[in-house]
């Protein structure tokens, strides 16, 4: 909590230092879509309506700056109802911030000294900057997520031009059914891993989908592996050359669906980054991802942003909104921290046609869409300047600046698993009296009731 304080009082200074206002924004609000559930509150005033808490205060700032304001930052808090991890709670702390008249260079720029002079203050560390910047194709094909840990190697390589032909069915078949083959390569694997630990690979991998995975030792008089039998030709010399693999590494290769593939090898370059402690404890690694793609595919096949619907697509691929929404790359951004994501924004959409042009992707009709952002539709009627941010997870920057376990270790009175306080026991009964000043009956079967 000291540690924490501390931090906070820092980036508050710096903000203040560089002429940033800090503004409030209400709690008690309408829903701001950032891909979670709401929590709602019910209105004892009007008969049967709902406040949502802020996912984030996205909508407000982006007021502020069509309002006139140019350099907003907030210490907000947010409230997600989603499925919760270490690095997630339904309430958390953001540090928010939005400038006019800015792009995205501007808006990295400002991020990239406030971690200066974090890492200068707290740790007594010097930052390089500017930090290193990796596209989002990159960042899956290499490292198999959007949030790559840049700390050690054993980066991905894509093989599916060695293997297009294989003898070996399972690779040659996950190509033709549109899939790939990468593979990792294990410096000096052979001196450092025992056949139980490529044996546990096939169940761990498994949790991921994928079918299994193969591994090849590269041995001094040949390769020793159960599949090397079915490759034909110079197969084994191209994997080779192109895995750059020498006498004493282990090959280790997943054949699937590009998501298998990529969630397979991401976590068993982490597994095995860790096992063989090709990890810097105590190095901060930052970096960003950009270009990410304006959308991707939910649950059923829709078009869902990838950051929020009030992101600018990059101006040369406007066109493809019209026939290729999936092409289309966004202005978005996001800062990592030792393959974290610490922080994400974007330059915003401040064009009305724009906005409706994306809310019409997202299926949202021109009646759903005034009802729910009217007022933000109505704002950028009246010349809105170009605009952007980014909010950092405050909670995560904490917990990674201290080598946490959890943001659960670095939040007063955290919640549980299951989203409640163990102190207070929230959330708890309320009375018949209240429920029906709210408008509410409850259908839930509560015990003891
Ligand atoms: P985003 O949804 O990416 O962007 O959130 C920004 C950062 O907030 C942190 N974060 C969380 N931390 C703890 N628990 C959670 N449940 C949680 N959810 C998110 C992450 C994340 O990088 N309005 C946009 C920002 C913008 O466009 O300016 C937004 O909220 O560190
Ligand atoms: P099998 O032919 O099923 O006995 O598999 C031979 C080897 O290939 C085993 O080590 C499997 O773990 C591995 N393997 C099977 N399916 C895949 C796959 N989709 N990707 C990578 N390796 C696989």
């Amino acid at each position: 909590m000291i540690f924490r304080s501390r931090v906070t009082n820092i980036i508050r200074n710096f903000f203040t230092d560089n002429e940033f206002i800090e503004v409030e924004t209400p709690i008690l609000t309408k829903a701001t879509p950032e891909g979670a559930r709401d929590y709602l509150v019910p209105s004892r005033v009007n008969e049967g309506k709902f406040f949502a808490l802020p996912q984030s205060p996205q909508l407000f700032k982006q007021s502020l700056m069509i309002s006139g304001f140019d350099k907003y930052f907030q210490i907000a808090r947010c409230f997600r109802d989603e499925d919760l991890r270490a690095d997630r709670q339904p309430e958390f702390t953001q540090v928010d911030v939005e400038m006019a008249f800015v792009d995205q260079d501007d808006v990295m720029g400002v991020i990239e000294n406030l971690f200066k002079v974090l890492l200068k203050e707290v740790f007594d560390k010097d930052l390089k900057l500017p930090l290193p910047r990796m596209t989002y194709e990159t960042a899956m094909r290499e490292y198999g997520k959007d949030a790559p840990d840049l700390r050690f190697g054993l980066k991905i390589v894509d093989l599916s031009d060695v293997f297009k032909d294989s003898g070996f069915g399972v690779f040659a078949n996950a190509i033709a059914d549109g899939g790939f083959v990468r593979a990792i390569n294990i410096k000096n694997g052979i001196a450092s891993l025992s056949r139980k630990d490529l044996d546990d690979m096939t169940p761990f991998v498994k949790t991921f989908k994928a079918k299994g995975a193969a591994w090849i030792k590269v041995n001094e008089d040949g390769p020793q592996s159960p599949i090397v039998k079915f490759f034909k030709g110079d197969e084994v010399d191209a994997l080779y050359k192109k895995m750059g693999a020498e006498t004493g590494d282990i090959i280790v290769f997943i054949a699937d669906k590009e998501p298998v593939v990529c969630q397979s090898l991401a976590a068993l370059r982490l597994h095995f980054g860790k096992k063989l402690n090709l990890i810097d404890e105590d190095e901060l690694n930052l970096s960003w991802v950009v270009d990410f793609p304006m959308f991707e595919k939910d649950g059923e096949g829709n078009p869902t942003p990838t950051h929020h619907p009030f992101t600018a697509p990059i101006p040369e691929d406007e066109d493809k909104l019209d026939n290729d929404v999936y092409a289309a790359k966004s202005n978005a951004y996001d800062i990592i921290l030792n393959g974290t994501e610490a922080g994400g924004g974007s330059i915003r959409i401040h064009d009305n046609k724009m906005q409706q042009k994306i809310f019409t992707i997202l299926g949202i009709d021109e009646e759903e869409a005034k009802e729910k952002f009217g007022f933000l539709l109505d704002a950028l009627q009246y010349g809105a300047p170009p605009h952007g941010g980014l909010a950092l997870g405050l909670d995560r920057i904490i917990m990674l600046f201290l080598k946490a376990e959890s943001i659960r270790d670095v939040i007063a009175f955290p919640k549980t698993q299951k989203a409640t306080c163990l102190m207070t026991d929230a959330p708890g009964d309320v009375s018949d009296e209240q429920l029906e000043e709210l408008f509410i009956e409850s259908t839930a079967e509560i015990e003891d009731k």
